[in-house]
């Protein structure tokens, strides 16, 4: 109630990477005192009935993960337990620091309940990101079943262009975080729609380079990749093919939404491409590509439900098109923080908390 009747109608007439920014600095606040940690899981935390889940080895104290792109200098990891979060994808990170694209690099289109993003990956970069993890104090983290995926794109620069080039600058990071040991899982992201390069990694030829490169250096964790889509299905289907021979362990579907005709009020949108599409025109495209990757598939991918959470319904679509776990951001901002008790209470209500299990 508070954050729909009086933060929110506030916050959308400001910028919205302005509120973004405040936003993350009082979660850094909030997060950084046992107090006020205790005032939010009391505001919003859920406190019903076990909902953990264990995907590929790892423990989710609820189903529910903030997805890449919120907290991507990984600052929040002290306040989003206390939200009923099980779990949050820090990033996308990479190899150097990027500044993001020139602004705008997001613009709200609330008819649509969406948001155009254009953030050009904006981060601190790998190295100083690490050194924050490693030094953040986890008391209130430390085996609550609160996971920590890190999602990785290439450096959104020209350096990184040429493919070699690219491959290394994903491996560099891959590498870095597996010898700090930071992290619980790691999320390839091969579909950041608004970056140098474009999504060269999407063609079918290019991906069994960088997994290939990505597969020499060790790891201990679970490995997903993050899916584009708005490729034709027999693209997606050969992504997957070769995600299947590389051994990875599942995908998350999927990206932004590039297709603006996709929108329920076109004109809320400027006439040309300025960003993909989060929140509600994703909903459909993300949860059809779940369903059939499901079906094509059975178990042998882990699915990460990502694109249009914006209520309980949506959410449980998700799990029953045959997502393991699910991802949400743009949900959260319309809805506010309460939104993912709600999902929790909704998902303890479906079959005891055994739906998609
Ligand atoms: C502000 C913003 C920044 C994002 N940045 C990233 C990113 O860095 N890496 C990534 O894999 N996805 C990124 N995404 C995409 C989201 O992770 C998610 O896949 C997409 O927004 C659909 O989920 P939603 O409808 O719940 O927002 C971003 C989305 C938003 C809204």
């Amino acid at each position: 109630m508070l954050y729909k009747n009086i933060l929110k109608p506030l916050m959308f007439r400001l910028d919205p990477e302005y509120v973004h920014d405040r936003m993350t600095r009082n979660g850094v606040m909030l997060g950084d005192h046992s107090v006020t940690r205790a005032a939010i899981e009391a505001l919003y935390g859920y406190h019903g009935p076990d909902i953990s889940r264990t995907v590929d080895g790892i423990k989710y104290r609820t189903p529910f993960l903030l997805s890449a792109g919120f907290d991507y200098n990984g600052q929040l990891s002290r306040i989003l337990p206390h939200i009923g979060l099980g779990g949050e994808e820090i990033g996308s990170v990479t190899a150097r620091p990027c500044p993001g694209n020139p602004k705008p690099r997001l613009t709200r289109l609330p008819k649509n309940r969406s948001i155009i993003v254009n953030k050009g990956l904006r981060n601190e970069g790998v190295d100083k990101i690490i050194a924050r993890l490693k030094s953040t104090p986890r008391e209130s983290v430390a085996g609550t079943g609160f996971v920590t995926g890190i999602s990785i794109a290439r450096t959104n620069d020209a350096l990184s262009v040429p493919i070699d080039k690219g491959i290394d600058d994903y491996c560099y990071s891959f590498e870095r975080l597996n010898r700090a040991d930071v992290g619980d899982y790691y999320t390839i992201n091969i579909s950041c729609p608004n970056a140098f390069g474009a999504e060269a990694f999407n063609d079918p030829k290019l991906l069994p380079q960088l997994l290939g490169a990505l597969k020499a250096i060790p790891t201990k964790k679970p490995v997903y990749v993050k899916m584009p889509i708005n490729i034709p299905w027999v693209q997606f289907e050969s992504l997957l093919k070769t995600i299947d021979r590389f051994g990875l362990d599942g995908v998350v579907i999927g990206n932004l939404n590039k297709d603006y005709d996709s929108l329920e009020i076109r004109e809320e949108a400027p006439a040309s491409y300025q960003g993909g599409l989060s929140g509600k025109p994703c909903a459909h495209p993300s949860t059809a590509l779940i369903a059939k990757t499901r079906d094509l598939y059975g178990k042998r991918f882990t699915i990460i439900g990502a694109g249009g959470v914006m209520s309980a319904e949506t959410a449980l679509e998700k799990f029953e098109a045959g997502a393991d776990l699910v991802q949400l951001i743009t949900g959260m901002i319309y809805e506010g923080p309460g939104l993912i008790k709600k999902l929790c209470t909704a998902y303890a209500g479906q079959s005891g908390g055994t739906i998609g299990a």
